[in-house]
């Protein structure tokens, strides 16, 4: 069945980076929606006429958006949020792996599997590239929570060998057996997709990132994901681990681990030799600003990135970040650069962009998601300002649209996520 939905239409068909006027809106826009792809876009009384028989929802009140992407967010780490006052290898030992250990308890994990998903849609996050659980069930049932709803996701059990703890330690033999195993049975079922998960340097031996390598030869369609530069003290105890290594980029590098089907987390502290080599493999970055500001880890080197050509999207990195919302991300990855020492000036365009296409860019994803663009899938969110609130006010005073998008990403705390249509199917919120 084909529908319309009608309302302010903003989204970002064009790199604002590379190319002028990339901001693409409709103030009495509609968009039509068949078998789940977007059928297509424009004024509303052009849509409408194109299907005269196609009832219309009226979502006039608010602002209707591509589905967001986020690039990096842990799924065992929703109730970790806000702990507060600790660096980032102090925050992993004392509180975030802790409970990752619980991961093991097949139920609890299931639990936060199904909390973890609702989490992503009510803030209108509807495709994500998702570190897992140590565990194989946890991974699992995180995939399985994902499918239930029918949210794109990417996601991976997450391998480490040492320097944890006990409990989440894997073999490389284990490992590969038992992502053998989810591989087989998740990668490439309806919308889910399969990614071999380090979770960074520090905390693999060279044998389990052989394993990665291995896994990612007899998978070539794999994604690939870790974290990367992200603290000062991490850094050098990556490069005391491997000796050989000339810089961190290269401990991932010699296993065959940067590809363009790579995204790496965070890289606040690269060397212009890493930046030179992820442009050169055509890797990415998922830039988490809430997470980078709030354990302290520094501020992207955003125009360094720009400069070497390096893409990147925005990241959670819940819960090293400060909740699920992109549109926060947004408007903190805006700040960041107002305070860095040659930031970039960014426009409520670049939030958009790098909020859904440029993520869905770097996710392999940008002919499918990201953009309201006919053909591709129908991931639609609807967002209202709260009844009363300062944003409320501003969308009654517009001037313009990317003063509408302007507010949106700066009073993202009064914006309500009113329904998120998956595939052109209104997804449960609640
Ligand atoms: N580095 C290794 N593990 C993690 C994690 O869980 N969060 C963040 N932000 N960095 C990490
Ligand atoms: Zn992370």
């Amino acid at each position: 069945m084909t529908f319309i939905l009608r309302g302010s239409i903003v989204h970002t068909p064009k790199n604002p980076f590379r190319e002028a006027e990339a901001l693409q809106a409709f103030s009495d826009g509609g968009v039509a929606i068949a078998e789940g792809k977007i059928a297509a876009l424009g004024p509303f009384a052009e849509v409408a006429r194109q299907y005269p028989a196609a009832p219309v929802q009226d979502c006039r009140e608010g602002v209707l958006l591509p589905g967001m992407v986020d690039t990096h967010v842990h799924y065992p780490q929703t109730r970790v949020i806000g702990a507060m006052g600790y660096s980032l290898l102090e925050w992993l030992e004392q509180r975030t792996l802790p409970l990752e250990a619980r991961l093991s308890d097949n139920k609890l994990a299931r639990e936060l599997a199904r909390e973890f998903v609702r989490l992503l849609l009510r803030n209108g996050t509807t495709t994500a590239l998702v570190f897992g659980s140590h565990f194989q069930g946890a991974t699992a049932n995180l995939f399985g929570a994902a499918e239930d709803v029918g949210l794109r996701i990417i996601a991976g059990q997450v391998c480490s060998d040492r320097l944890l703890r006990p409990e989440l330690h894997t073999t490389p033999e284990q490992s590969y057996a038992e992502q053998k195993m989810l591989i087989r049975r998740f990668h490439g079922r309806g919308k889910l997709r399969y990614a071999v998960t380090p979770r960074f340097a520090l905390s693999a031996s060279e044998a389990l990132l052989e394993v990665c390598q291995t896994l990612l030869q007899e998978h070539p369609d794999l994604h690939f994901t870790t974290h990367i530069n992200e603290n000062t003290d991490e850094i050098r105890k990556v490069a005391e681990l491997f000796p050989w290594s000339s810089h961190y980029l290269q401990t991932y590098d010699r296993f065959g681990l940067v590809t363009k089907h790579s995204v790496f987390a965070h890289n606040v502290h690269p060397t212009e030799p890493e930046l030179a080599r992820l442009a050169e493999a055509k890797a990415a970055i998922a830039h988490c600003p809430s997470s980078n500001a709030f354990i302290g880890s520094g501020i992207f080197p955003m125009r360094q990135h720009l400069r070497h050509g390096v893409r990147f999207g925005l990241g959670s990195d819940v819960g090293g970040g400060t909740g699920f919302s992109l549109l926060k991300e947004g408007l903190t990855a805006y700040i960041a650069q107002r305070y860095a020492q040659d930031g970039v000036n960014l426009t409520p365009t670049h939030l958009l962009y790098l909020a859904t296409q440029a993520g869905a860019e770097i996710l392999g994803l940008g002919e499918e998601v990201g953009s309201f663009a006919p053909g591709k899938a129908a991931d639609v969110v609807w967002v209202r300002p709260e009844p009363g609130s300062t944003l409320e006010v501003h969308f009654r005073h517009l001037n313009s649209v990317e003063d509408l998008l302007g507010s949106l990403f700066t009073l993202h705390g009064e914006a309500k996520v009113q329904k998120v249509w998956l595939e052109g199917r209104e997804a449960p919120l609640d």
